[in-house]
């Protein structure tokens, strides 16, 4: 039964109650209605409106309290945009950091949360870290534990990283399980396996995976590691702990992606001898301990992607820097089948030139195929191509939730397994929409930029993970977007069409 203390009105016994409202001809007692609305009213504000504050069992908190992004669609962009350092290279670097005797200084890196989340890792372990706007300052000199906080990990998968390095540094490591997200169960096994060829005994218990090197001398052995799949974690955690173990480790179908390469280049300069990053065969020679190093991260390839589709999808000229061309050719290769073209304006420099957009098909894969962290946005795209386009992703299993977003601003797409059948719209229009993970919220902007209206996203959490500030980088470029936390709004009397259109006010 449903109870109105919780919030519910019990509409069954309405009527037995109501029934002193009637006179006896049947008609309604207007002083005996006015009195007992009174007492609803009163009730119900007590009860209901005010019980989260009176009672310890607080409400979960509701999305309207959360910051959203309005963004008012169909103009166009023009200028160009700074691309920030990569968010996947910045997080395994930073963990790289515990394998460092020494300071040293890492240049180019993003603001994002999960950076912070990072950073507030290593500083429980006794890391010391000193922030000057993208310079990070890191002294991984005295690491006091090797035991990550729960609190911490358990929001940010990427912190699983820390365990190679830190058995490598320490001899011991435990770190909490990471579990599952919104984009799959994403297991460890494999990160496991790499550690236990490397001679470390690794029990799992209470959701801890707990890892020790094996025997007296309190050093990982190289070996000779086959992973099953080209996983990106499992090559960068096996990658770092063989840097420091005795020997000669050879990681096999190992994960191409830039980030990989970019991890080996980092501990490459701090003196870890390293050969074949980036193709799919990494030779490991230990090294005692690793120094001192200042080093730049890459630019972040799925960020600067992520604004070739916001150009295309809008049909704006925009160009992007600093970019490495190569790390974006597959989504290159897709633009120009799509119909946009994106010319190569200088060394580390992108134009895209927009044009009518045509339909095609997509399977994420492993680099150098297409990525997975930009199967989203594409589909926001392909969503007003002319014809039928087949995304299929294969990398993780639960990654089209964004499907139902874009359909309800105006998006034809169905779901068939991993498939989706994005059947091309001529406009989409502004919606409410949630953003139900990292990159399914970077395609509801791109998507919002592109739609007919005002388009409300919630679920920034899920952006600011991974962007550094895309909606500024947007505004700059023309974009109408705006963040509202509804704490601070007093207002929302001055539409955000106003603010950018005095005149029609
Ligand atoms: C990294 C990236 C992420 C990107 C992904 C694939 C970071 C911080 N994140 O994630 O943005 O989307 O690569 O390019 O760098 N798997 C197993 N067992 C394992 C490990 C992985 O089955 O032990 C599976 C995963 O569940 C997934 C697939 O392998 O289905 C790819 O995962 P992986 O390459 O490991 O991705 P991450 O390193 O987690």
């Amino acid at each position: 039964m449903r109870n109105i203390a919780n919030g519910y009105y019990d509409w069954h016994k309405r009527d037995r109650v109501n029934r002193d409202l009637y006179d006896l001809s049947g008609k309604i007692n207007k002083q005996n209605y006015v009195k007992k609305k009174l007492i609803f009213l009163k009730f119900l504000e007590d009860k209901v409106i005010k019980r989260p504050q009176n009672s310890n069992q607080s409400l979960p908190q509701s999305e309207d309290d959360q910051p959203f992004l309005e963004i008012w669609g169909r103009s166009s962009l023009k200028g160009e945009v700074r691309i920030s350092g990569a968010k996947n290279s910045a997080l395994v670097i930073m963990a790289g950091a515990l394998l460092c005797s020494d300071e040293f200084r890492l240049r180019n890196v993003p603001s994002l949360v999960d950076v912070t989340r990072m950073e507030q890792i290593l500083a429980a372990l006794g890391v010391k870290l000193i922030r000057n706007g993208n310079i990070l300052d890191i002294d991984a000199r005295n690491i006091g534990q090797s035991q990550a906080p729960y609190d911490i990990v358990s929001q940010m998968r990427a912190s699983f990283f820390i365990i190679g390095p830190l058995l490598a540094r320490l001899g011991v490591a435990s770190v909490p399980l990471p579990g599952g997200c919104a984009i799959g169960a994403r297991p460890v096994e494999l990160h496991v396996r790499g550690l236990q060829a490397l001679g470390a005994d690794v029990r799992i218990e209470h959701g801890m995976v707990h890892a020790c090197v094996r025997g007296r001398r309190n050093r990982l052995q190289g070996a000779k590691i086959y992973l099953d799949y080209p996983s990106v974690g499992a090559t960068e955690t096996i990658m770092m702990a063989a840097t420091l173990a005795e020997g000669e480790t050879i990681i096999e179908n190992a994960a191409q992606e830039p980030e990989v390469e970019d991890l080996a280049n980092f501990c490459s300069s701090m003196g870890a001898k390293i050969s074949g990053a980036g193709t799919n065969t990494i030779v490991i020679s230990g090294v005692d301990r690793l120094h001192e190093t200042d080093y730049n991260i890459i630019p972040d390839r799925i960020e600067a992607g992520t604004f070739l589709v916001a150009g295309a999808i809008t049909r704006s000229e925009i160009s992007l820097y600093p970019i490495v061309p190569e790390h974006l050719a597959s989504a290159i290769a897709k633009l120009q089948e799509i119909g946009t073209q994106v010319i190569l304006e200088d060394r580390d420099r992108l134009r895209v030139i927009p044009g009518e957009l045509r339909a095609t098909d997509i399977e994420t894969l492993p680099y150098p195929g297409f990525p997975t962290d930009m199967q989203a946005q594409f589909m926001a795209l392909l969503t007003l191509a002319e014809g039928n386009s087949v995304i299929s992703e294969t990398v993780f299993e639960n990654r089209l939730r964004h499907v139902a977003e874009l359909n309800r601003m105006g998006a034809d797409i169905r779901v068939k397994g991993n498939h989706a059948i994005v059947r091309g719209v001529p406009m989409l229009s502004g919606a409410p929409v949630m953003a139900t993970d990292l990159r399914a919220s970077a395609a509801l902007v791109v998507a919002g930029l592109a739609a007919e209206g005002k388009t409300i996203v919630q679920g920034l959490h899920h952006l600011d993970r991974g962007y550094d500030n895309l909606e500024a980088k947007l505004r700059q470029l023309g974009a109408k977007i705006r963040r509202v936390t509804p704490d601070l709004e007093t207002s929302f009397e001055t539409p955000l069409i106003n603010q950018f259109n005095p005149a029609a006010s």
